[in-house]
Order: structure tokens, then C-alpha cells, then sequence
């Protein structure tokens, strides 16, 4: 599979924009995404990017990984071209998923999360682009 993107989780998105950009400058205007409570913001760099995150909220996903263990990488994400068909090969193969449907990500994809338990600790993010399939 190809790497879509890491993803690491951060307290201050404007002060993290400003650290990422000596390696990998942000891309556009950050992103409110879905009903997750976070703000993303894309930093793309060769053969991939890096996804800021931002909670908007304490009690989201993202807030509560900050409370528990700081800033930090928080997913790998992969591209599929279809990831419906990707969750069920991931099932076939005993992975236990997060994300039983995909869901709305930035940027107008898909994406869904996968089990940290099944890939040695690492929280795996499988993303469809539109166009794709
Ligand atoms: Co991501």
C-alpha cells in the first residue's frame, strides 16, 4: 500500500505549522472535519504528508489521546482505492476495526480506522481519495 499520511496529534495548530514547515510546509487553511472535534491541517511532503491535528473540543478523540499521552504521532494512514473492499479484506484477515463503515475525512475522502491492538501498537488509518475507485 502506499503511505496517504502520518498523522500527529498537536495542542497548538498555528505553533506546530510553524515547526512542521522547516521539513514539510503546511498546505492551505486548516480543516474542520466531520464530528470528530479536530482541526486538520495538511503538511505534504514528498511521498506523502503529515496531517496535523488539533482538537476543537477536551472530550474528542484526539483531546483525550493529548490528555493521555502529550503531543505526538497519533496514526499512519494509507491510501486503497476502495476502501470498502480494503475493511473486508481486513476482516477476512482477523483485524479488528474501529471504523465498521467509512467515514467522511478532509479533503472529500473516505476513511475508516483500524484496530492499534492489530499493528503493534500503531493506530492505522485506511483513506479512499475521491476518483479513486
Ligand atoms: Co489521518
Amino acid at each position: 500500500m502506499e503511505l496517504d499520511h502520518i498523522g500527529v496529534a498537536v495542542r497548538d495548530l498555528g505553533r506546530a505549522e510553524e515547526a512542521w514547515a522547516r521539513v514539510a510546509p503546511g498546505e492551505g487553511s486548516p480543516e474542520t472535519v466531520g464530528n470528530d472535534g479536530v482541526r486538520v491541517l495538511f503538511c505534504p511532503f514528498e511521498g506523502g504528508a503529515v496531517e496535523l491535528l488539533e482538537p476543537s473540543r477536551e472530550e474528542s478523540p484526539v483531546g483525550r489521546f493529548l490528555e493521555r499521552r502529550g503531543e505526538g504521532l497519533h496514526h499512519v494512514a494509507f491510501r486503497v482505492p476502495d476502501i470498502r473492499a480494503a475493511l473486508q479484506e481486513m476482516v477476512r484477515t482477523g483485524v479488528e476495526l474501529i471504523d465498521r463503515e467509512p467515514r467522511p475525512g478532509a479533503h472529500g475522502t473516505l476513511v475508516a480506522f483500524l484496530h492499534p491492538k492489530a499493528f503493534a501498537g500503531v493506530l492505522v488509518e485506511l483513506v479512499e481519495h475521491p476518483g479513486d475507485q
